[in-house]
């Protein structure tokens, strides 16, 4: 029996596809406005419901 990883992504713009560890891993690298993360991955420009969401994290990443 397979447990469900922990590890296992965290989907954050079901658009593209952009997991929450990929734009963790895009901050990291200095990614550090909505707007260059939406170049990167294309999170963002579909519905735009995860804007609120990578803001958030952005914000994290800042305190
Ligand atoms: S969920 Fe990211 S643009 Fe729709």
């Amino acid at each position: 029996m397979t447990k469900p990883s922990l590890d296992q992504e965290k989907i954050i713009c079901t658009c593209s596809g952009t997991s929450e560890t990929k734009i963790n891993q895009l901050i990291a690298k200095g990614f550090d406005d909505l707007d260059k993360i939406a170049s990167a991955t294309g999170a963002s420009t579909g519905c735009g419901a995860c804007d609120i969401i990578i803001l958030d994290l952005l914000k994290k990443d800042a305190s």
